[in-house]
């Protein structure tokens, strides 16, 4: 659905010219390699009558020295198609330089919400998304923006980011896009074997699984044992299995409200994450 022609900021001047004429908007921050996953947050902001405004940069801070950034997988030429043909109106694709110029000396340290899970799995992981997201937001200036739901912990480390520092942005939580098989939609998908594809569905599965046990009585703890057995049958290394806080993101030993079940697992050399609602 195309509306009107997308404009590409590549300098921060020509981020400030465009963004003057664009009115109430809502930022999809992203960092490229684009999927339906992301053009549902598109189609949410436009559901909301904001104007939909996107930003494709893949951000080093948030990668360890030994994560995938080399191998991050980028497809500018295609990215800028399928936004245009989503109804974006702005793409913002800033260099190195003009995200962290030269004496750059400012970074945020996210407690919180960002301690366990992905925040130990990857040590200053959080930290970097929080820097560059609370930088795109004094760049961009959304009134709202956009985060699918499958990076559950990362929406509840940059809402407290945003209460915390007072940004005048609402976050709105997008439910996550999945496969017709039940995968969760994600950049890494496409480092999936043939083999490899056909059972990376399972962690929905035994996600799945373990909602019902919860909701029907299960203990939490014998719950997490078998959805990380499951896990282990289908070939996948599970990095965790958690109920949690759904805000706090704070380990829960028995059921209450708001839960979330999360999920981390290794299943070759892609790491796939998912969560649920619980109750
Ligand atoms: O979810 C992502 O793609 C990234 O973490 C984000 C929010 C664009 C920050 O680099």
């Amino acid at each position: 659905m195309k509306v009107r022609p997308m404009i590409i900021a590549r300098t921060f001047e020509e981020l400030t010219a465009a963004r003057t004429s664009l009115g109430p908007t809502g930022l999809i921050a992203t960092m490229g390699a684009l999927h339906q996953g992301h053009l549902a947050l598109i189609e949410a902001a436009r559901q909301t009558g904001l104007t939909p405004m996107a930003s494709i940069f893949v951000n080093p801070t948030q990668f360890g020295p030994k994560e995938d950034l080399a191998r991050y997988p980028r497809d500018e030429a295609g990215d800028i198609a399928k936004l245009e043909e989503a109804g974006c109106a702005l793409l913002w694709l800033p260099s190195m330089e003009e995200m962290y110029p030269k004496g750059h000396a400012t970074t945020l340290h996210v407690h919180g919400p960002s301690q366990h899970w992905e925040g130990t799995q990857r040590p200053g992981h959080f930290n970097g998304v929080a820097t560059v997201v609370a930088k795109l937001f004094g760049q961009m200036k959304p009134g709202a923006a956009f985060f699918g739901e499958k990076d559950w912990q990362q929406i509840q480390v940059v809402r407290r980011m945003v209460a915390d520092l007072h940004l005048p942005v609402r976050i709105v939580p997008v439910p996550t896009m999945r496969e017709e098989d039940g995968l969760a939609m994600s950049s890494r998908n496409r480092y999936l074997t043939a083999e490899e594809r056909k059972s990376a569905p399972k962690l929905h599965a035994a996600l799945k699984h373990a909602v019902q046990y919860l909701i029907s009585g299960k203990e939490p703890s014998a719950t997490l044992h078998n959805a990380r057995h499951e896990l282990a049958a289908a070939g996948m290394v599970p990095d965790y299995v958690a109920l949690v806080h759904a805000e706090t993101l704070e380990p829960l030993g028995t059921l209450q409200q708001p839960a979330r079940l999360l999920a981390a697992a290794r299943l070759g050399h892609v790491r796939l994450l998912d969560n649920l609602a619980v109750g």
